[in-house]
């Protein structure tokens, strides 16, 4: 049985009866890890209010798994937007289908550390990022204030309705209530910001546009 416990969604994710695999890259004719996972992400998006799509099966999992080939193949927070932009065109994801996938963080939380160059000294004119509401900035402020020394501090990544799939975390990007770098420039940038206001203003467009990249990963 495979557990995990999401504060943030206030229900616990079990998936029960999930058959043991054999550490090959695929087991014939029953299920790959790697499906597991992607049919998992579809149920949790479903059930806290997200679109439902089938999930195409049949990947196969790899033989080769390595910490150090993460890195550069993930998009980091502190990255500019050229580079996240290159990296899902990589992965063969347009602009549009990127800024539809980054909704994902309408659920869930960050920990303090990613964005705390936000909050605490952030530039010589100004402690913190000015395009941060302040009320909000104060806030996460507050919550942060002793996060190197308790590591495990998270801010909601949407902080109007944290446990709802929704459009809201577009909403909040237009309101200066990104939580993480990459998600405020979204709403700034030429590439990305008539996208943000699409999904912001037609939540139908969001689920749409989620679902179907989300069929191509
Ligand atoms: C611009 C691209 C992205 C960046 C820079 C980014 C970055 C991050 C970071 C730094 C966190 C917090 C991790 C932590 O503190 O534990 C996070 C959380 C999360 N991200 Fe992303 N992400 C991106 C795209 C995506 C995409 C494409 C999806 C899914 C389709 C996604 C889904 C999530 C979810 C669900 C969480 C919350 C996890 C939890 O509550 O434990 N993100 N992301």
């Amino acid at each position: 049985m495979l557990k995990s416990t999401s504060p943030s969604l206030g229900m616990p994710l079990t998936l029960s009866r999930v058959p043991r695999l054999p550490s090959s890259s695929s087991v014939p004719g029953v299920v790959s890890c790697s499906d597991i996972l992607a049919t998992a992400a579809r149920n949790l998006v479903t059930m806290v209010g997200g679109p439902y799509y089938r999930v195409r099966l049949g990947r196969k999992d790899g033989l080769v798994s390595n910490a150090s080939l993460v890195q550069g193949n993930i998009a980091q927070p502190t990255m500019p937007l050229s580079d996240i932009i290159s990296l899902f065109d990589s992965k063969g994801f347009s602009v549009q289908e990127m800024v539809a996938l980054v909704g994902a963080h309408t659920i869930g939380f960050s920990h303090c550390k990613e964005f705390s160059h936000r909050l605490f000294n952030f530039s010589k004119t100004s402690k913190t990022d000015p395009a941060y509401y302040p009320k909000y900035a104060e806030g996460l402020m507050k919550l942060c204030a002793n996060y190197t020394k308790d590591p495990t501090m998270s801010a909601y990544n949407d902080v109007m309705t944290p446990g709802k799939f929704d459009n809201m975390y577009y909403k909040n990007l237009q309101r200066g209530l990104g939580l993480l770098t990459t998600d405020q420039a979204l709403s700034v940038d030429r590439r990305t910001k008539p996208f943000v206001d699409l999904y912001a203003a037609n939540e139908t467009a969001f689920f749409e546009a989620f679902a179907h990249a989300m069929r191509k990963s």
